[in-house]
Order: C-alpha cells, then sequence, then structure tokens
C-alpha cells in the first residue's frame, strides 16, 4: 500500500528547463525534460501532500492531483516558487535554471550578417539562483537542491550544500545519455554528516527515495 506520510504536509516542486528568449525565435535553454520533478511531485501527491509544481516548458502531462504553475524564464519560475515556498513544509528544486539569460532581448528576429554580426555577439547576464534565494528565507522547510555536474560530482554537490544552505543535495552526474532526458538515474544523497551512494533506480523510484530522506528532516 502507498504511505500516507505526507498527509498535511505541502510540498513544492521545481521541474524542467528554463528558457530564456534571445529574439522572437532563438532561445537558450538545456535539455531538462522534466521527468525528475514531475516524479516527485506526483510520489509527494500520492503520499498525500498538498503540491505545487513549478514547472519550465516540458512535453509532460500534469501529474494527477497536482498543482501546476507554468513558466518559461528563470525570474518567472522564481515570483512562481517565491509564493508556493512561503507555505511549504517541503521544497525540492529538481528544475535545471539557466544561469544566463540574454541581456536585452530583441524584438525582431537578429541578423547573422547584414547588421554586423549581430548572432555572434550575445550578451548574458546572470540569472537569480531560485534555491539559494529561497534557502536563505527558510524557516520551518526541509529544503532539498540538486547539483548537476559532469566531473568531481560529490565535492562539487557539498559545495552547492553549503553555498546554497540546502538540508541535503541530490548529486547527479551529467554528460552524454546521463540524467537529463533518461528514465533512470544514479545519484548521491550529500548532508552536512554523510555521503549516500544510491544504485541506478527508475526515476519513479528515486523520487520516493528524496521524500523519504526528506520527511527525515521535518520538524
Ligand atoms: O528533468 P530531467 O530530464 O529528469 O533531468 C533531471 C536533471 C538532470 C535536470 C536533475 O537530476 C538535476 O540535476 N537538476 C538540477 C539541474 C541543475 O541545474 O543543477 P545545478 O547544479 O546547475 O544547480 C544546483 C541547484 O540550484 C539545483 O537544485 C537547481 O535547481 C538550483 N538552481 C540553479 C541555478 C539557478 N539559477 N537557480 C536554481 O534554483
Amino acid at each position: 500500500g502507498v504511505r500516507r506520510d505526507l498527509d498535511g504536509r505541502r510540498v513544492m516542486v521545481t521541474a524542467g528547463p528554463t528558457v530564456e528568449p534571445i529574439d522572437p525565435v532563438r532561445y537558450i535553454s538545456n535539455r531538462s525534460s522534466g521527468k525528475t520533478g514531475y516524479a516527485i511531485a506526483r510520489a509527494a501527491a500520492l503520499r498525500g501532500a498538498d503540491v505545487t509544481l513549478v514547472s519550465g516548458p516540458v512535453s509532460l502531462p500534469a501529474p494527477e492531483g497536482v498543482r501546476v504553475v507554468r513558466v518559461r524564464t528563470a525570474h518567472e519560475m522564481l515570483e512562481a516558487a517565491e509564493e508556493a515556498f512561503r507555505d511549504a513544509d517541503i521544497a525540492v528544486f529538481a528544475a535545471a535554471v539557466a544561469d544566463m539569460r540574454p541581456r536585452a532581448v530583441s524584438d525582431r528576429k537578429l541578423k547573422k550578417s547584414l547588421d554586423g554580426d549581430e548572432l555572434g555577439a550575445i550578451e548574458l547576464v546572470e540569472n537569480p539562483d531560485i534555491l539559494a534565494t529561497l534557502a536563505a528565507r527558510k524557516d520551518r522547510q526541509v529544503v532539498v537542491g540538486f547539483a548537476a555536474e559532469t566531473n568531481d560530482v560529490v565535492p562539487n554537490a557539498e559545495a552547492k550544500l553549503a553555498a546554497k544552505r540546502a538540508d541535503f543535495v541530490v548529486a547527479n552526474q551529467v554528460g552524454e545519455g546521463m540524467a537529463f532526458g533518461t528514465d533512470d538515474n544514479a545519484v548521491w544523497f550529500v548532508d552536512a554528516e554523510e555521503v549516500e551512494e544510491l544504485p541506478r533506480m527508475p526515476k519513479s523510484r528515486l523520487a520516493d527515495e528524496i521524500l523519504d530522506k526528506a520527511v527525515q528532516f521535518l520538524r
């Protein structure tokens, strides 16, 4: 049977990529499918939680019983997550937020050559860090971060745990055919006390493992 250990609890999840427009037809984004965040939202709802899923553009159906807030840019995701975070008991940041966005969004399609190679020089500025911004305001919320790393996965995750003030970090190795878009994943749980290596498993089962660990931090 399904555990109802999140009855009466509020869970917020960010999922998917953000999309940062360059001009009317181009954007900067990444390969996140949303599968991880959607699996966590679905599992939390099945365990009895009131769930808000703040989702970048993905092609997945809304999980049953989950409130989905659809956003495009990192700024929109921050705004939606801010509101859901306030009331949350558990906040999981599974989204792959674009770290940078074009400084200006052109209202006409940029040209390759006619106007002096506009496409060769798109100026980028930093996006807000949604996890770090919200975790700095936490009172009761259990904060679960992710760390997507191509190398030195655990040391980099430990640095993010401290810098972003998460209660624990789900660290994963990313690269060709790994983590982004796949149906399964192999991760490490990194908290202030220990590092736990989990075997490769479907993202649906990983979702329950993440919630099991988050429940241990509930006050
Ligand atoms: O969506 P899938 O196809 O299932 O793929 C899953 C995944 C690879 C996207 C997922 O497992 C994952 O690793 N998500 C985090 C991706 C990421 O952007 O990680 P990061 O190491 O760059 O960021 C660290 C943490 O800060 C993350 O919790 C991220 O959500 C958060 N962050 C980062 C930048 C930013 N501007 N705002 C944030 O909130």
